[in-house]
């Protein structure tokens, strides 16, 4: 692929043509907060997460920077005030959902949430919305692996993980409020063939997934 440059926040970035615009910046140290965008998903990213959004010189609205795909010239403004409140409201929307037990979950200190709060200073306890934590159970039937729901943000990356380990006994099921991943049949980790692998909890970026 040829090699072009962009402009993020004033700045020229040498990138490949074609390339995400998400992971262009991001190996350029420009950090955008992300959760569900994956790698290899170059045709159709998710864009589940909405908390990607960059402003694209030429384009009306903000976009997420995982469906972006780089041209030469390309010019883009990581904050905005218009992205800052889509950030913001996104993640707000997450956390006000999310079990909040930092002390005691496996991803602290390296947890995508915290993260997002950190470099956006953001909340992690949401202001503006009423915490609707889900009351899920917790699922320790597999040797190595714990699954909390209730941490769950659906970015999606266990399902994958777990499809290219070879298995795929991971998948989303139920609608909206209620959306949740579980094994295929909802039988319990344990009973599912899953062989505690690690794979799952090694992408889950908040700590559903995590090693015994
Ligand atoms: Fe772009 Fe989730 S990373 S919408």
């Amino acid at each position: 692929m040829r090699e072009i440059t962009i402009t993020i926040d004033d700045r020229l970035i040498s990138a490949r043509e074609g390339d995400i615009l998400l992971w262009a910046a991001l190996d350029n140290g420009v950090y955008i907060p992300h959760l569900c965008a994956h790698r290899e998903e170059l045709k159709h990213p998710s864009a589940s997460c909405r908390l990607c959004f960059v402003e694209v010189q030429g384009r009306p609205m903000p976009v997420p920077a995982c469906t972006v795909k780089v041209s030469d010239g390309l010019v883009v403004n990581t904050r905005s005030e218009r992205v800052d409140a889509l950030v913001a409201a996104g993640f707000e929307l997450i956390m006000s959902n999310h079990r909040l037990d930092c002390k005691n979950c496996a991803a602290n200190g390296n947890c995508g949430l915290q993260r997002i709060a950190k470099e956006r200073k953001l909340r992690l306890k949401p202001k503006n919305l009423p915490v609707l934590e889900r009351d899920l159970q917790v699922d320790s039937s597999a040797d190595g692996i714990v699954y909390d729901p209730n941490k769950c943000v659906l970015c999606g990356h266990c399902i994958r993980s777990c499809r290219s380990d070879g298995k795929g006994i991971l998948g989303f099921t139920r609608r909206g409020y209620d959306r949740i991943v579980t094994t295929f049949g909802d039988v319990p980790l344990g009973e599912s063939g899953c062989n505690s692998c690690g794979a799952c909890a090694s992408a889950c970026p908040v700590g559903a997934f995590a090693p015994k």
